[in-house]
């Protein structure tokens, strides 16, 4: 292990200098105006894989971004780790919230990243953590100190709903064969507060359109007289919840997974101030369902959220219109035993039987994902226990997370393997938002973590 340490200690600068390379082409997935770009960053994955030792690597195309796929079998009997990421990131925008460009990465020091950290889109939701591993593998490799087989999975659609995942998955089956997935695309707690995620949330995701009269009218004329698809709109969102918070869509909580009073009181035991929470997002309040600390507002119970909203007249000015549609996009995060189809069909109906006979109601559904628990007693939760416990000193703390990676629950079914969700994130990191960033701590953490985790992992399945 001293001697992989070096090798990644002496490449540090080189290291930090290909991450920021691979953080300057915009992989962003959303947007077909750059799917030259998604491309090229796959490209990108595919050189670093071969650099770093890897064997037959290959930029698979899909029906939409290319997934690519890499490998090092150094013995068919030793246990094989596949590690899964995704080179793709969420579009950058608003842009103007951003301090410096999405994609020129620069270095910062702030309070929580006192020695620095990376700013830039897919800093840490994935490219800085997804190239860990590669850096990592470079090391072991290099050193003479893989004590696994390892095969590399890197895809470009995951914050698209990894749409062609699955198929890949099941086409593919030989190839991806393994004894673990090991994924860094979650976070810890703080960076003196290890942990290791053992939940991810399901997803639920539906656009809904609701139309009054067949033209924009004059609100003078007709308003008060025709409903405003807005107001009506407006006013069914509000009703999905109650005044508990609960939600009101009948069956919602049927399925949800009673969460036992040991593991409650486990999760609140978890270092969390309410003070520092409220300050960090310049709020007064906390909000949510009665009942519920945030600890498991965030983790073991499903929401209902407008993510975005829209119709009528937004441009300078006023302009007295009564609208003929109006748009919302409503996501639910579920949790383990809902199932997101169902959930999606409860939705679609309810929302139109409430839809008065004023408005028509479309309900589009997207993509969904169902949630994940990954047990604590198996070998690779406890190396990548025995992992973190090596590198920061500290055990870490099994914690849920309120975020998705669907393809968790698809590998259990498909590839019939369980995952680890080893992260180095922070909460705090803005992924999804501007000024996305990722600590200098945490991409060396990662990188220096990784070996232990082969190490562990090889000795545990003897
Ligand atoms: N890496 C995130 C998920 C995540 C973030 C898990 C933080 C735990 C902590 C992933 O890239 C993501 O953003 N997933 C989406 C779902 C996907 C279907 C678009 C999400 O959670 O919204
Ligand atoms: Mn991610
Ligand atoms: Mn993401």
């Amino acid at each position: 292990m001293k001697e992989v340490q070096e090798y990644l200690n002496n490449n540090k600068e080189r290291f930090l200098e290909e991450l920021l390379d691979f953080l300057r082409i915009p992989s962003v997935s959303a947007d077909p105006a750059f799917n030259h770009d998604v491309a090229k960053t796959a490209e990108f994955v595919k050189d670093k894989l071969i650099a770093a030792g890897a064997e037959n690597v290959e930029v698979c195309p899909t029906k939409g971004h290319p997934i690519v796929y890499g490998d090092k079998i150094i013995d068919p009997s030793l246990p094989t780790v596949l590690v899964y990421g995704h080179y793709d990131v969420q579009p950058p925008d608003p842009l103007d919230l951003w301090e410096s460009g999405p994609f020129e990465p620069v270095i910062k020091k702030t309070e929580t990243h006192p020695q620095g950290a990376i700013y830039a889109r897919g800093a840490c939701d994935d490219k800085g953590q997804a190239y860990m591993h590669i850096k990592a593998f470079e090391g072991m490799l290099a050193t003479q100190n893989l004590p696994c087989n390892i095969k590399f999975m890197i895809e470009g659609e995951e914050e698209v709903g990894s749409y062609h995942l699955g198929d890949f998955c099941r086409a593919n089956k030989e190839r991806l064969a393994c004894d673990v997935i090991l994924v860094s695309d979650t976070s810890i707690i703080a960076n003196d507060v290890p942990s290791i995620t053992t939940g991810l949330r399901g997803l639920s995701y539906i656009e809904v359109e609701v139309t009054g009269a067949n033209r924009d009218l004059h609100s003078g004329v007709y308003g008060g007289a025709v409903a405003n698809p807005i107001n009506v709109l407006s006013k069914m969102i509000a009703s999905l919840h109650d005044e508990n918070n609960h939600i009101t869509i009948p069956g919602f909580y049927d399925d949800v997974e009673v969460v036992s009073k040991e593991e409650r009181t486990a999760m609140n035991e978890a270092p969390f101030n309410l003070n520092h929470y409220k300050k960090d997002l310049d709020i007064d309040d906390i909000h949510g369902e009665k009942g519920f600390t945030t600890v498991e507002r965030t983790s073991i119970r499903p929401t209902l959220d407008c993510n975005g909203i829209w119709g009528g007249y937004i441009g300078e000015g006023a302009k007295t219109v009564l609208p003929s549609k109006a748009f919302a996009k409503i996501s639910m995060r579920l949790v383990p035993h809902q199932n997101s189809d169902k959930i999606t069909a409860l939705f679609q109906k309810h929302f139109e039987s409430i839809a008065p006979d004023s408005v028509r109601v479309v309900v589009k559904p997207h993509h969904g994902g169902e949630a994940a628990v990954t047990p604590t007693n198996t070998p690779e939760y406890l190396a990548a226990h025995k992992a973190m416990e090596a590198t920061f000193g500290k055990a870490p703390i099994p914690a849920r997370s309120g975020g998705s990676i669907p393809i968790v629950a698809l590998f259990e079914e498909v590839l019939e393997v369980k995952t680890v969700l080893m992260g180095f994130g922070l909460d705090s990191d803005a992924i999804h938002s501007p000024n996305e960033r990722f600590g200098l701590f945490n991409y060396y953490k990662g990188i220096e973590t990784i070996p232990y985790f082969y190490k562990y992992y090889a000795e545990l399945k003897k």
